[in-house]
């Protein structure tokens, strides 16, 4: 067993081999996608996935997104509705992941003992080498204590784990910085619906489908009897630092007293406010920047000393529905 700080791989084919291996003997590696860091095992090796479980502190009853490196290899854990093939063809390898009618082979650990399997195809360079080195369908939920902010480097790994992850694959910074949209589609086309928001907004999968996804964030909780997805945990992605938020483009409502409060704006603003500290996510107020930047400058802030942070909401389209409803996430209390 490894002991002390964390062992850093790097891009090297070499390094890419020993990650593909430690994963094929049941190991927990830290893996960069493009949306986050992933914490990667072995899906088919029980073992492994339930130390996943207990190094993010995760209830069992979360399941687990299986990340593939084509999407040819679907049909190995799952059933495969022919509204999947529009989907794939249109957005993998990329961030959207379908939720299936999962085949036997699947580890009910992984499904949280329900019917169903979450699967993507991610588009990171050397999150795909590393799946067809080890040569396995890798579980991989964000590599973050449970309910923290996700990672989107590899830094953000190591500061929240130390030692209890032993090796991770630095690939620089996550592209997205958001995780990808969940799309349940177990019961057909017609009954699509939108687990997650994600960096693939819901008119575009709308349009790949041919279909108006069913609203509501409901879910499969009463069918399978897990939880549905992290939608339906109000609490979730959260600093320890109190996070109020405000309309885009307002003016935040200022405490008086009580210590050093931090200002967080989609884009530079013009003219400086007195008696706080500001940050913004973008400099023009672009939102896939600014969506690729919202965990790191909430774990920044988070260690920043600061009472407060006031967060600017983004305009509600396109990605910034996703943005919001990890703001939304991370500001709710219970
Ligand atoms: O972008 C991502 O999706 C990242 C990267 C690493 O791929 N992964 C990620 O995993 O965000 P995680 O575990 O943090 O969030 C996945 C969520 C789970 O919280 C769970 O609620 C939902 O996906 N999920 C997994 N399997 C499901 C299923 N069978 N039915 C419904 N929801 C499911
Ligand atoms: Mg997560």
């Amino acid at each position: 067993m490894f002991r002390g700080a964390p062992l850093f791989f790097r891009e090297t084919e070499a390094d890419l081999i020993r990650v593909g291996k430690l994963l094929r003997e049941g190991e927990l590696v830290a893996l960069p996608t493009e949306t986050v860091y992933g914490l990667a095992a072995d899906a088919l090796n029980e073992n492994a996935v339930r130390r996943v479980f207990s190094v993010k502190g995760r209830p069992f009853l979360d399941p687990l997104i299986v990340h593939l490196a084509a999407a040819e290899a679907v049909e190995v854990l799952a059933e495969v509705p022919p509204a999947l093939e529009r989907l794939a063809e249109r957005f993998w390898p990329g961030p959207l992941t379908v939720v299936l009618r999962k085949k036997a082979v699947v580890p009910d650990l992984v499904t949280a003992g329900g019917g169903t399997v979450a699967v993507r195809v991610p588009a990171h360079r050397l999150m795909r080498r590393v799946i067809e080195l080890s040569g396995c369908f890798l579980a991989a939920p964000s590599a973050n204590p449970f309910g923290y902010v996700s990672p989107t480097r590899a830094e953000h790994v190591r500061e929240s784990f130390g030692e209890k992850v032993p090796w991770i694959l630095d690939g620089g910074e996550c592209e997205h910085g958001l995780e990808s949209a969940i799309v349940w589609l177990a019961d057909g086309a017609k009954r699509a619906r939108l687990l997650r928001s994600g960096p693939i907004s819901s008119e575009e999968i709308e349009a790949a489908i041919g279909h108006r996804l069913v609203s509501g964030d409901a879910g499969n909780a009463e069918k399978t009897g897990a939880q549905p997805a992290p939608g339906m945990l109000s609490r979730h992605y959260s600093p320890f630092t109190p996070i109020v938020l405000r309309e885009a483009g307002a003016k935040p409502t200022l405490r008086v007293g009580g210590g050093r409060q931090a200002v967080v704006w989609l884009r530079r603003p013009q003219v400086a406010m007195a008696g706080v500290e500001e940050f913004w996510l973008s400099e023009n107020g672009d939102l896939r920047e600014a969506g690729r930047n919202v965990f790191a400058l909430a774990r920044r802030l988070d260690a920043g000393g600061f009472a407060v942070m006031h967060w600017e909401l983004a305009p509600g389209t396109g990605i910034g529905v996703a943005i919001n409803d990890r703001l939304r996430r991370a500001a709710a209390r219970a």
